[in-house]
């Protein structure tokens, strides 16, 4: 036992010098020293001992056990030495290195027209009114005088979520008129910017997704009048005092009379070109006078109160704005492209 104990040393000592890392150090630890280890199971077999051999085999195993903690403890730390050396050889730091350039994030063209719309009308006298994108067919159709047969009902129109059709993807930022005079009483000055979705195709001048601002005034006495005032003023600011617009008679089932307006392109005023094909005009939003049926139905009496609405197409004033003539530029983010708006 004592020479095993004695090639035990020299041979810990031995391999301790070939460890190149703490981790083999570790194992050669639990190699010798540990529960299972060779020092521990020699510890374990002393009870067959003599009682004159016990002590001295005792004393010798506690001073190999000693010797080997010792050059164990006195190599972790050459190591861990050793492997700062390394680490501070490698991880020089360059001072004088340029530093990484952080790009600030800047305003997407839809938001900064966004922005200047909802200023625009908050210094008209308008607040902001939010609904909800997932609509009950109730407030986006049947509220808002929609017929049940109408062709915006057909599953080829709508994204519905429910079989049953009663709630889908609102196609139309209308139904925010409905649910605001649900819970609010004339004056009403609001508008409701928005996404809307509709199942078409992706093109240059259609997404299933895209942005309107819906705006509605209800008071006693409001006139056609006021509507070509309000859109006018909109217009005149976004486009230049001296754009001009062109009111052209239309249908909406909960606008009565209904319209679209249109501005003169503001590619070439008005003379003809690619972008208006050849119009002179481009299309930017409908609007009319709020249909008696749809006021009556949120118990605002149509006998003394009237209103206008109006649905601006919130992606076409962009483009029309920036002469942007591809609606996927919109929603591609691509850098290249978002970079040229301040
Ligand atoms: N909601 C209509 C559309 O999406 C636009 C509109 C809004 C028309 C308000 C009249 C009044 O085409």
């Amino acid at each position: 036992m004592k020479d095993t104990l004695e090639a035990l040393r020299q041979s810990a000592l031995g391999e301790l010098t070939e460890t190149r890392d703490t981790r083999e150090l570790e194992g050669l630890r639990v190699d010798y020293l540990g529960k299972k280890g060779k020092i521990t199971t020699i510890l374990k077999q002393m009870g067959s001992l003599g009682a004159e051999e016990r002590p001295v085999i005792g004393a010798l195993a506690n001073s190999v056990r000693a010797d080997i903690e010792n050059a164990l403890e006195a190599r972790r730390s050459e190591l861990e030495a050793a492997a700062l050396t390394q680490r501070l050889l490698h991880e020089k730091l360059d001072v004088t290195a340029p530093g990484k350039k952080i790009e600030p994030g800047r305003r997407h063209p839809m938001s900064i027209v966004l922005d200047e719309a909802r200023d625009i009308f908050i210094s008209m006298g308008f607040t902001i009114a939010e609904g909800p994108e997932v609509e009950l067919s109730l407030y986006d159709f049947d509220k808002l005088n929609i017929p049940p047969n109408h062709i915006v009902r057909e599953w080829s129109d709508t994204f519905y979520i429910t079989q049953d059709e009663a709630v889908h993807l609102r196609c139309q930022t209308s139904p925010v008129q409905v649910r605001y005079m649900e819970t609010h009483r004339p004056p009403i000055r609001i508008i409701s910017p928005g996404r809307v979705y509709r199942r078409d195709e992706v093109d240059a001048s259609h997404s299933p997704m895209f942005h309107q601002i819906e705006g509605l005034v209800v008071d006693r006495g409001i006139t056609l009048g006021d509507l070509k005032g309000t859109l006018n003023a909109l217009v005149g600011r976004i486009y230049g005092a001296d754009t001009k617009t062109r009111f052209r008679p239309h249908h909406f089932p909960f606008t009565e009379p209904s319209c679209e307006v249109d501005v003169q392109c503001v590619s070439c005023g008005g003379a003809g070109c690619r972008v208006c094909k050849g119009e002179g005009w481009l299309e930017l939003l409908g609007a009319g006078m709020v249909h008696p049926k749809v006021l009556a139905g949120v118990g605002i009496d149509p006998d003394v109160y009237s209103g206008f609405a109006f649905g601006i197409g919130a992606d076409r004033m962009t483009m029309l704005r920036y002469d942007i003539d591809d609606l996927r530029l919109l929603f591609e983010n691509d850098l290249r492209f978002l970079r040229q708006f301040a």
